[in-house]
Order: structure tokens, then sequence, then C-alpha cells
């Protein structure tokens, strides 16, 4: 048997789907990210939404002034779909440079997706717009019907809306974020076609905890609002088939963390806020999920070309080196006047990315 390797150096990565927040909060949630990330997608779902180039302008421009010292951390921006977007703003987000996608939520699927859309229909031109311009649609895959199971919730959206708008929509490019289920899976590996580049006109984004954790991890021992997210960690069967996506080393699946910092106070509570916050330490959780699975010789595909590939836009050149040091997860971290538990704080982790002196977190 091969001795176990102790370094292991890949491109520097990037995270395909990640909540910064806003105001005060960015001098804190950009540094973590961009200790590990070159770049990231920035999720639009701020109070008030991000929905047009100015917002998304003026939001990236916010994001880079919370940038350490040296950083070159660079926010790729996502306008926020509504009932009301208007087709026109596709181009001016394309013309901008800056936005590199459209954030479909249902209305009312998660946090702030109440301005979402209400129905698909009334976005249909803005789609088509879309299509032409080439800009990505990323969805938030779940159903808010309240008579489904909310474990169902995702695998329901798949069949009423995403296979409609895959076939209405065969040159969209279509990210299905953060995949829970074999569904979404199958849902995926069905789907060939490329884009005029030959990069894949659908794709997915995992996320570390999604392929740590079954729902299992919420109820050990107690109700455990630190593992709640949405879409809800599902069981284990996904699970693995989950992790056999992520290991497959199919550039359809790529690394978007989702992480999605509430304070502690906010998750536990009477009714809690869905959302992880892994950014301080995605890559050591991505690297022990593929090493658990046997494939980490695949992590650096997955978190440092697909995504990249996917988008069309360049690899990375620089690296960043991971170290076989557990270490412990801490069990909360300071956040603007309170604090943050992140997920699986208190656990040990095998791994430890050594991160760029300019980039370290301060706090
Ligand atoms: O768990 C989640 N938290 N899922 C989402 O879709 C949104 C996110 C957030 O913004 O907190
Ligand atoms: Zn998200």
């Amino acid at each position: 048997m091969q001795a176990p390797e102790h370094s292991l150096r890949i491109t520097r990565p990037d995270d395909w789907h990640l909540h910064l927040r806003d105001g005060d909060a960015l001098r804190w949630t950009v540094p973590w990210s961009a200790a590990q990330f070159a770049r990231a997608i920035v999720m639009p779902n701020l109070k008030p939404p991000v929905v047009d180039t100015a917002q998304a302008l003026a939001y990236r421009d916010r994001v880079l002034a919370a940038r350490p010292p040296g950083s070159d951390f660079e926010p790729l921006m996502t306008l926020y779909l509504t009932d009301r977007t208007a087709a026109q703003e596709i181009a001016r987000a394309r013309a901008s440079g800056a936005v590199h996608g459209v954030k479909l939520y249902p209305a009312g699927a998660t946090t702030n997706s109440d301005s979402g859309v209400t129905d698909l229909r009334l976005v249909r031109p803005v789609l088509e717009a879309m299509q032409r311009e080439g800009m990505p649609l990323l969805v938030h895959g779940e159903v808010t019907d309240p008579e489904v199971d909310v474990f169902d919730r995702e695998a329901v959206f798949i069949e009423r809306h995403l296979q409609s708008i895959r076939r209405d929509f065969p040159a969209l490019k279509i990210v299905l974020e953060h995949i829970t289920t074999s569904h979404a899976v199958d849902f995926v590996l069905a789907h060939d076609a490329r884009d005029a580049r030959g990069a894949p006109l659908l794709g997915a984004t995992l996320t570390a905890h999604h392929l740590l954790h079954s729902r299992n991890a919420m109820f050990r021992g107690g109700l455990r609002p630190h593992y709640y997210c949405l879409p809800v960690l599902k069981r284990e069967s996904h699970r693995r088939r989950l992790l056999d996506a992520a290991c497959s080393g199919d550039p359809r699946f790529f690394l978007g963390t989702d992480s999605a910092p509430h304070a502690r106070g906010a998750k536990e509570a009477d009714c809690g806020c869905a959302g992880c916050f892994s950014a301080m330490h995605a890559l050591e959780l991505y690297a022990q999920a593929f090493e658990q699975a046997g494939c980490l010789s695949r992590l650096e595909a997955f978190a440092s070309h697909f995504g990249a590939d996917f988008y069309g836009l360049p690899r990375n050149r620089d690296s960043i080196e991971l170290r076989r040091q557990p270490w412990s997860v801490p069990d909360s971290l300071p956040y603007l006047d309170t604090r943050i538990v992140p997920v699986d704080a208190g656990t040990e982790l095998g791994w430890r990315a050594v991160c760029d002196a300019a980039s370290q977190q301060q706090a």
C-alpha cells in the first residue's frame, strides 16, 4: 500500500456559489473566501436583492473594498431574477463584464427569496434573452408548494419545472445549484449538450456539507441547527450519489460552497435560519470528503478546473497547498458584534490549507 501524501498542491480554486452578505459583514466574510479562493460567484439575495446591473456593480465595489490589503480576490456578480426583471437588463448585464449569472429563486424557497419568481411563465422573455446572450441561469431547484414534503422539493422541482426549462431553452446555460439528491445527479447526467466552446450547457454545484453529511447530522443526539440549510440535507443514499458525482471526474459537477453566514442567535432560535457557514475551512472540508471517498486525486479538477471551464473563464495560474495537519474546527468565531458557528464546529479535520499571507483572516 502506498504511504499517504502529506502535502497536496492544487491550482487555486474558485467558489462557484457563495453568500458574502453586505455592509459590515463584508469586512468579515470577504477575507475568509479570499484566503482560499481566487474568484467566487456572489449570490444576490441581499435585503433588498440585487436586481439590476447598476446594483450589481455597486455591490461589487463594496466587496472589492472589503478585500484584505494585497488580495486579488475577484467577485463574479449575479442578478436576482424577479417577476419584473426586464429582458433588456440581460444585455446590459452581459455588457458590464461583471455579471456572470442570473439567479432563480422560486419565491419563498429560502433565505431572502420573497422577491423571487412566482410563476416561471412570467420570466420566459428573460430566459430567451439569457439564452441569446450566453448568460447562465443559476437555479435554486426547490418547489415551494407546502403540500410537497420538504425532502422531496428538489426532485419535484426538477420534474415540474426544470425538465421544461431545459427542453424549451436548449442553448441556455444552466447551473443546478447545491444539488442534494440522486434525482439531480441523474438529471445532469442525462443532458450532455455543449456550448460553442465545448463547455457543458448544464452543470451542478456541490457543497462540502452535502458531500459530508446526511440528514442524520441534523438530529445527532438532539436538534442541530447548524446543519440546517436549504435544500435540506437528504438521506445517506443521496449523499453517496453526490459523492460519486463529485469524484467522477465529470466536468459537469464542480465546487460551490453555498457558505451562508448567519449569526449564532439567528440559527439557535424558535425559527432558525437556513445556511451553513463553511468559507473559513471550505477546502479542508472538501479534502476530507474526497479523501474519505478515496478520490483525493480528483479534488483539483472539481475545485479548480471544471467551474472555470463551465463559465468560460481562464483557469487560475497560481496554486494553494493543503497539508496533512489535523486541527479542530473552532466551536465559534466572532461575527459582527456577536458570534457564528462554522459547519462541523468542534470536529477534527485532517487537512489544513496553507493560505496566502495577504489574505489571512485577522478575526
Ligand atoms: O441554506 C441556505 N442559505 N440556502 C439558501 O439557498 C440561501 C442561504 C442563505 O442565504 O442563507
Ligand atoms: Zn446559496
